[in-house]
């Protein structure tokens, strides 16, 4: 039986481990929890198949109490791990590889994460009152549930005629520890659960805030970058609306 070491810096209620020897990653949920593992399981095949890089899924096991899933690890550095100079000298890898991921032809994805979906999700949250505090800015996270909700609600035609126009194949949770870095390099995205097809700047909404977030130094200059390399037009409205969507829907 391998030792497995607890990994502390996943965001959804799984508990993660990394096999002693680096090889390998556990992710395990209770009854609650299976249904997005299961959902993660399909969408890392999917992916793999489709030329995304990412992990493989080694082992699935199902039992009374939960699931659990152990995956090939993608090796290098999560990229909210990295110093600020090994962050930019990866970023326009990353831009690239968020661009590749966009450009797959939506035609060949199974996958819905679209803005009615998570609307949904978010209406069904902020009515049982569970919206996650924890995922809120600071301003936010004194604000009623439904009060979160109606500013979302007001731009929803809009961004839904968006949508139509523009959708791609989006990672659905493009925070920087889903993205595994080697050097200058992209080695994979991890986290796969949440993949499907949506406004491209549902996932370019958390890169950026992610990456301000964690390198606010250099987070102009690699906004700069992204507009420059992303290879469409990044909309500061579009990118507010899915930051403000995105914590209501977990
Ligand atoms: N197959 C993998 N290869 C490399 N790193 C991984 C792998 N699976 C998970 N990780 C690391 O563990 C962290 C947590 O796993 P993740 O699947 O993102 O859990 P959560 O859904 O809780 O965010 C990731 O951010 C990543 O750093
Ligand atoms: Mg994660």
């Amino acid at each position: 039986m391998a030792d497995w070491l607890p990994v502390t810096t996943g965001e959804s209620g799984a508990r993660v481990f990394r096999s002693a020897d680096g090889t390998r990653y556990r992710k395990v949920v209770d009854t609650s929890g299976v249904a997005a593992l299961a959902d993660e399981r399909e969408r890392i095949g999917w992916a793999d198949a489709h030329g995304i890089p990412g992990p493989t899924v080694l082992d699935w096991q199902c039992t009374e109490a939960g699931a659990e899933m152990i995956t090939s690890a993608v090796v290098g550095t999560p990229a909210d791990h990295l110093c600020p100079g090994d962050l930019a000298a990866a970023w326009p890898a990353v831009v690239a590889a968020v661009g590749a991921l966009h450009a797959i032809p939506v035609s060949a994805c199974p996958y819905r994460r679209d803005l009615d979906a998570m609307l949904a999700r978010a209406r069904d949250i902020v009515a049982r009152d569970a919206v996650n505090r924890d995922f809120l800015s600071d301003e936010d996270r004194s604000v009623p549930g439904a009060r979160l909700l109606e500013r979302v609600e007001r731009d929803v035609a809009r961004r839904r005629a968006e949508e139509r126009a523009d959708a791609v194949v989006c990672h659905g949770d493009l925070c920087l520890p889903n993205i595994i870095v080697d050097g200058a390099e992209v080695a994979g995205f991890v986290d796969l659960g949440r993949l499907g097809v949506a406004d491209p700047h549902a996932d370019l909404s958390l890169l950026l805030e992610s990456t301000r977030q964690s390198f606010p130094d250099i987070a102009e200059e690699t906004r700069a970058v992204a507009d420059e390399r992303y290879p469409r037009h990044i909309d500061d409205a579009r990118l507010e609306f899915y930051l403000r969507l995105d914590p209501l829907t977990w």
